[in-house]
């Protein structure tokens, strides 16, 4: 399937029409920004990495019965995915402390939570995407009570599923974020976005080191390496 227009860019990622309504293509870009878009960078290759490690976790969720977007990867950089009205709610799921969850609990950075810690966001740039609850997705319609409900016990089943995974290639799975939205052509909830280590913490199970977007954020070098590293654990 063709790509035809340019119906968005994003800070990672452009979404292309297609010649069917209720598809588009999705192409990750190699741009990085951090805090908001206040830092803003290139990390080569990025866009492939991406590409291809959502699609290896979508069809592991796929196969473990969870509905996502995605249709199929095109190429390289292309994902054909199903068209969906994206809910504007981050969904943050945590199973070690780190980032604004350690700073928000005081808690040093690689403590292991007692249980998983699910969080919402309200996708908003121009608010900075504050933290919110289930009381202010009502009160903004933000999603429907039944919606968020489904939300919920997805999420929780994509950690089991991804924690299971990874643990297998040595990878701990921190914490990451997941965005969901409603096809309207049957109403149902899907996960969309993307799964990568732009929206991922990645540490090393057993030397700690992080292979993920905190590379970039924090300045601390090997950036492309950790992206490289991830889809190479992933396939092996
Ligand atoms: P945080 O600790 O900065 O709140 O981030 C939690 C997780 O969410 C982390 O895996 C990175 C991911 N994330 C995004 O995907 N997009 C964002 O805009 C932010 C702030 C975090
Ligand atoms: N992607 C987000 C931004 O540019 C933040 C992040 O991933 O840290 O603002």
């Amino acid at each position: 399937m063709e790509k035809l227009k340019k119906l968005y860019e994003g800070k990672a990622k452009k979404i292309y029409s297609t010649e069917d309504d209720d598809k588009i293509v999705v192409e990750y870009k190699d741009d990085a920004t951090a805090f908001d878009g206040q830092k803003k960078g290139q990390i080569t290759e990025k866009g492939k990495f991406n590409a291809e490690i959502s699609t290896i976790f979508f069809e592991l969720l796929e196969e473990h019965g969870i509905p996502t977007h995605l249709i199929k990867q095109l190429n390289e950089v292309d994902v054909l995915v199903k068209k969906l009205e994206i809910i504007p709610v981050e969904v943050v799921m945590r199973n070690i402390a780190a980032g604004s969850l350690a700073e928000r609990l005081g808690l040093e950075e690689g403590t292991e939570l007692d249980q998983p810690v699910l969080e919402f966001y309200y996708k908003d740039d121009d608010l900075g995407d504050p933290m919110i609850n289930e009381y202010h997705i009502q009160t903004e319609e933000l999603a429907k009570e039944e919606e968020l409900e489904v939300i919920k016990e997805l999420a929780f089943e994509i950690n089991e599923v991804l924690v299971e995974f990874l643990t297998d290639k040595d990878i701990d799975l921190v914490d990451f974020k997941l965005e969901f939205g409603v096809d309207v052509t049957d109403g149902k909830i899907y996960l969309g976005d993307e799964i990568s280590p732009d929206t991922c913490r990645f540490w090393d199970s057993k030397t700690k080191k992080k292979l993920d977007k905190d590379r970039f954020r924090r300045d601390l070098g090997e950036v492309e390496n950790a992206y490289q590293e991830i889809l190479k654990r992933l396939k092996s």
